[in-house]
């Protein structure tokens, strides 16, 4: 295989840009991530790819519960934000703040709208967990349009 245009092919996929939160122990985590897809109507399924390793794919795992926070288009100091581990203080991530609702994973407050689920299943993705999760509620703060990976310059694949 050409391994050049397997990268480029690859990074032709869309993608959003999500802050994808969950509970680790008592606490709570958050990582920017983009593999984030539905794959069910009913029941309303989405899957995500989480790194294996990670404190946020260990919490999920454990805790069987993460929420996808959709970001708005230009919120690029949010996005990058969580691509590094985070600390929380309160209801606080830095100067983000966040509240929890049914499953008590962080909900951003500057989220264009946002998604919780419980794990469903969880496979071997490689270097990456794939988890997928029942959506169980869900809310918007604002209308707008989401953010795209592709306005960062920024890629995750390849
Ligand atoms: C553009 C971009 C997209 C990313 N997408 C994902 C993703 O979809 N899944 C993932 O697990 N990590 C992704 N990451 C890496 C996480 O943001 C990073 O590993 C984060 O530090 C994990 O946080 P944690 O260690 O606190 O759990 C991405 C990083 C970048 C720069």
């Amino acid at each position: 295989m050409d391994e050049q245009a397997k990268k480029t092919a690859l990074r032709g996929i869309s993608y959003g840009l999500y802050v994808i939160g969950t509970k680790v122990g008592d606490d709570v985590n958050a990582f920017t991530g983009n593999w984030v897809t539905q794959t069910s109507f009913a029941p309303p399924l989405v899957a995500i790819g989480a790194k294996k390793g990670t404190t946020s794919t260990d919490g999920i795992h454990d805790s069987g519960v993460f929420s996808v926070n959709v970001l708005e288009t230009g919120q690029k100091d949010l996005a990058f934000s969580f691509f590094k581990p985070v600390s929380r203080v309160g209801n606080k991530f830095g100067d983000v703040e966040f509240y929890t609702q049914a499953t008590g994973s962080p909900i951003l407050k500057d989220a264009l709208s946002w998604f919780e689920c419980k794990v469903v299943h969880e496979y071997d993705g490689g270097d990456h967990v794939i988890f997928v999760g029942e959506v169980v509620d869900a809310g918007v703060h604002r209308e707008g349009s989401p953010m795209t990976l592709s306005e960062t310059g920024l890629f995750y694949g390849g």
